[in-house]
């Protein structure tokens, strides 16, 4: 007879029993990306060569609840998976003078309650997870229980040091880092091509949402997902910035700007973005704003080799903006004017910077210091995006009729080399006309 109750089976002797038995071992070795650990310890090199007899303590992180005891996706945070190699949810690491002990928390196997009854941790919910020992092994570092971390030692950097320490030093990729970047990007440009080979599929009634989930279940089978909320802006949309609602349609005749990069399996994303016709030919109005663009971008990238400012690309593709836009009318003072510091009309029509670091995360680095950051040199191995846009809202009045609506971005992703710059984006073409013929070729 029920008494409207579920029995409670850690109570159950019987079961319990019979659960922790008849198991064989399944494979259970952690899945590291190749060079991964090796990686790590070149890193944990770097931060005690830059503090050194100093103790780091980073936490790996846990997914934010969604509801009750669901959950988001689970990402590793940057600086953790940067020191470790290891991306496990609520692992702590203790690092000093280049060795770390990783705390993790141990797998709840049959014969252990948590086996079946533990949803974050036991193996009939998470899957068959590696022993402790295993972990130490694979990642060559010291691996403890997570109930025996003792806490951050009273030497600990503060969060905020050790933050900016590691985010200047992850500027400077190394050749796996490198690498794995090249895959992201390989990745996100074959994306690319799947997402225009479903163009007809989202004019015929799927949408910008179509297009979203296209390059989102690419990412997701050739890399970890995508590194940012993908961006697919038709329209009147196009000129959103971070237009990730893509509840849209997808019209002939109008633009569409994609926004995409493929984060890798060792969290590694690319950023590319490309604006073309949905129809496979420019007005004659989108095609003067996609040239105004093109050419920025084109002055842009040429200003990328080292010992340059790094702001020499956004000044160099801000004036080729402010220019066009004069030539147009549509500045409301002098481009000298416009382009000093306390001018900035140009701006109005593109408000975010002209690009950022990319690595681990899509803007990478961004806790450095200003004066490591945008007041640097660019130096071998450091890779970073280049992005110019227009963006003429359909509501602003400051700009004629046939200009609204219109947005254009063109981004790609650059390597910082030791003569220059090496455009690891380069496979996908920036004008849409060679973009069409791209799609045909790649799909053959
Ligand atoms: N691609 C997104 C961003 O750079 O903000
Ligand atoms: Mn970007």
């Amino acid at each position: 007879m029920s008494d409207g109750k579920l029995p409670k089976l850690t109570e159950i002797p019987a079961f319990t029993e019979y659960i922790a038995q008849g198991w064989d071992s399944p494979a259970r070795t952690p899945d590291l990306v190749p060079g991964a650990a090796e990686a790590a310890a070149a890193h944990r090199a770097l931060l005690a060569g830059a503090l050194p007899g100093r103790t780091a303590v980073v936490s790996a992180g846990r997914a934010p609840t969604r509801s009750n005891d669901t959950a988001y996706d689970f990402r590793v945070d940057s600086d953790f998976s940067w020191l470790t190699g290891c991306a496990v949810e609520n692992a702590v690491a203790v690092v000093r003078d280049g060795a770390a002990t990783v705390y993790l928390p141990p797998p709840a196997r049959p014969g252990e309650t948590g086996f079946f009854a533990d949803a974050a941790y036991g193996e009939l919910w998470v899957g068959p997870s590696p022993s402790l020992a295993e972990w130490a092994a694979a990642l060559g570092v010291e691996v403890a229980p997570l109930a025996d971390y003792p806490g951050p030692p009273g030497d600990a950097l503060p969060a905020e040091e050790l933050g900016r320490t590691l985010a200047e030093l992850r500027m400077i990729k190394d050749e796996w880092e490198v690498a794995q970047l090249r895959a992201a990007v390989d990745r996100t440009v074959e994306g690319f091509a799947a997402v225009l080979a479903e163009v007809p599929a989202a004019v015929a009634g799927g949408g910008e949402r179509w297009l979203q989930g296209t390059f989102d279940r690419h990412a997701r089978t050739y890399g970890n997902g995508p590194g940012y909320a993908s961006i697919v802006g038709s329209g009147a949309h196009a000129p959103t910035l971070h237009w990730v609602r893509c509840d849209g349609p997808v019209r002939e005749g109008e633009l569409l700007l994609l926004d995409l990069g493929v984060e890798t399996r060792s969290h590694y994303t690319a950023d590319v973005t490309r604006t073309f016709p949905v129809s496979g030919a420019f007005t004659a109005v989108q095609r003067q704003v996609h040239d105004l663009v093109e050419r920025a971008h084109r002055a842009g990238m040429a200003q990328v080799a080292p010992g340059r400012p790094f702001t020499a690309f956004h000044h160099a593709a801000m004036e080729v903006i402010a220019r066009g836009l004069d030539d147009w009318g549509l500045l409301p003072v002098s481009v000298d004017e416009a382009l000093s510091d306390a001018g900035q009309h140009h701006r109005r029509y593109l408000i975010c910077g002209i690009g950022h670091h990319l690595g681990l995360d899509v803007h990478d680095c961004a806790r450095s210091r200003p004066e490591a950051y945008h007041g640097a040199e660019m130096a071998p191995g450091m890779v970073l995006t280049v992005e110019p846009g227009l963006y003429f809202h359909a509501h602003d009045r400051t700009v004629p009729p046939e200009l609204r609506g219109i947005g254009v971005r063109i981004e790609d992703d650059l390597l910082v080399t030791a003569d220059g710059a090496e455009v690891l984006s380069a496979a996908l073409p920036i004008d849409a006309t060679g973009l069409e013929n791209w799609t045909k070729e790649t799909s053959k």
